[in-house]
C-alpha cells in the first residue's frame, strides 16, 4: 500500500493559525512580537526564504525587517548589527540567514552566532539554547526539527521504543532533532558521510529523517515497510526541479507515512520560525509584566 503523504503546507497553516492566536493576546497587552532577519549577499535561494519568512510573518502579526548586508562584509560589521539587535527592544527574535560567505568560515560563523542574545535567538543555535535542549530544559530549539516533530507527531506514530534514524549532523537541524527524537524516548542514530552501510542501518529505522543534502539519496528499498520517512532536503537539480535527500516514487511504495519535497518540511520550518519569534514575545511580556 503506498504511503500516507504529510501534508506540510496545511500543517504550518494549522500551526501558523496557534501562533496568530498567540500573536493577537499579545497585542491586545501592547507587544507586538518583531523579528530581525539578516541577509548577508545575495544567493538567490536565501532571498526566496526570506521573503517568504517576511511575507508569513505578516500574515500572523509580527511585524518582521530584513537588514541586508553585501556579501563581502566583514564579521565585525555583522557582529555590530546584531549587537544593535539586541538592545532593539522592538525586537523579540534575531535570525542570520545561513549559510555565510566565505569570510566567515573556520570558527567565525559561530563566534559570531553565539553573540545573538538567548532571549531572542529563535534559530535555537546560541550554546545555551543548544545546552538547554540536552539537559532537557525550556529554551529555543531549531525550527527545522520542531517543525519534524510536529509532523511526526501528526501521524500518530508513538516513538516510544521506536528505532530513528537521522541522517546528517548539523547543529541546525541533525544534532537537535537527534534530541528531540531522544525525549520522546525513541533509540536514536545520528548517520553521516562517514556512515558505514547506510542503507543497513536506514532499513532498521521505524523514523527516518534525512537532512544531508543529498539528491534522492534515500532509495525505496532503504525502507522498512510502514516507516515514517521525514524529508529535510532541498536539491535543485540541473533540470530546475526541487527534488529532496528521499526518492519519493519508490519510497511510498514501502513508508507508512512520508513527507514531499516541496509542500513538506519547508512550510513547517518557517511556521516554527514565527511560532518561536512568538514565545520570545511572550517571554518579553512576562518579563515586563504586561
Ligand atoms: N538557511 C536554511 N534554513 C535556515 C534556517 O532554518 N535558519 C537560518 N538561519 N538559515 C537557514
Amino acid at each position: 500500500m503506498a504511503a500516507q503523504i504529510i501534508d506540510g503546507r496545511g500543517l504550518a497553516g494549522v500551526v501558523r493559525q496557534e501562533v496568530a492566536a498567540r500573536v493577537e493576546g499579545l497585542v491586545a497587552r501592547g507587544v507586538t512580537p518583531g523579528l530581525a532577519v539578516v541577509l548577508v549577499g545575495d544567493d538567490p535561494a536565501s532571498q526566496v526564504y526570506v521573503r517568504s519568512k517576511e511575507r508569513m510573518a505578516g500574515k500572523v502579526g509580527i511585524s518582521a525587517q530584513t537588514i541586508r548586508l553585501p556579501s563581502d562584509v566583514q564579521p565585525e560589521e555583522l557582529l555590530r548589527q546584531i549587537l544593535a539587535l539586541n538592545e532593539d527592544s522592538s525586537v523579540d527574535g534575531v535570525l542570520v540567514q545561513l549559510p555565510l560567505p566565505s569570510q566567515f568560515s573556520g570558527g567565525v560563523e559561530a563566534e559570531i552566532l553565539g553573540q545573538i542574545s538567548p532571549e531572542k535567538d529563535v534559530d535555537g543555535l546560541h550554546p545555551l539554547n543548544l545546552g538547554k535542549l540536552v539537559a532537557g530544559e525550556d529554551g529555543f530549539v531549531a525550527c527545522t526539527p520542531s517543525g519534524c516533530m510536529r509532523m511526526l507527531a501528526s501521524t500518530g506514530v508513538d516513538l516510544t521504543g521506536k528505532r530513528a534514524v537521522v541522517i546528517g549532523r548539523s547543529t541546525i537541524v541533525g544534532k537537535p532533532m537527534a534530541h528531540l527524537l531522544l525525549a520522546q524516548n525513541a533509540t536514536v542514530s545520528i548517520c553521516h558521510s562517514r556512515t558505514v552501510d547506510l542503507a543497513d542501518r536506514v532499513r532498521e529505522a521505524d523514523v527516518v529523517i534525512a537532512a544531508v543534502g543529498r539528491p534522492e539519496l534515500v532509495r525505496g528499498d532503504w525502507i522498512k515497510p510502514g516507516a515514517a520517512v521525514i524529508d529535510v532536503g532541498i536539491n535543485r537539480t540541473e533540470e530546475g526541479t526541487l527534488v529532496g535527500d528521499v526518492a519519493f516514487d519508490e519510497v511510498t511504495q514501502a513508508a507508512g507515512h512520508v513527507s514531499p519535497v516541496p509542500g513538506g518540511v519547508g512550510p513547517m520550518t518557517i511556521a516554527y520560525l514565527l511560532n518561536n519569534v512568538s514565545l520570545a514575545a511572550a517571554r518579553r511580556s512576562e518579563r515586563e509584566g504586561r
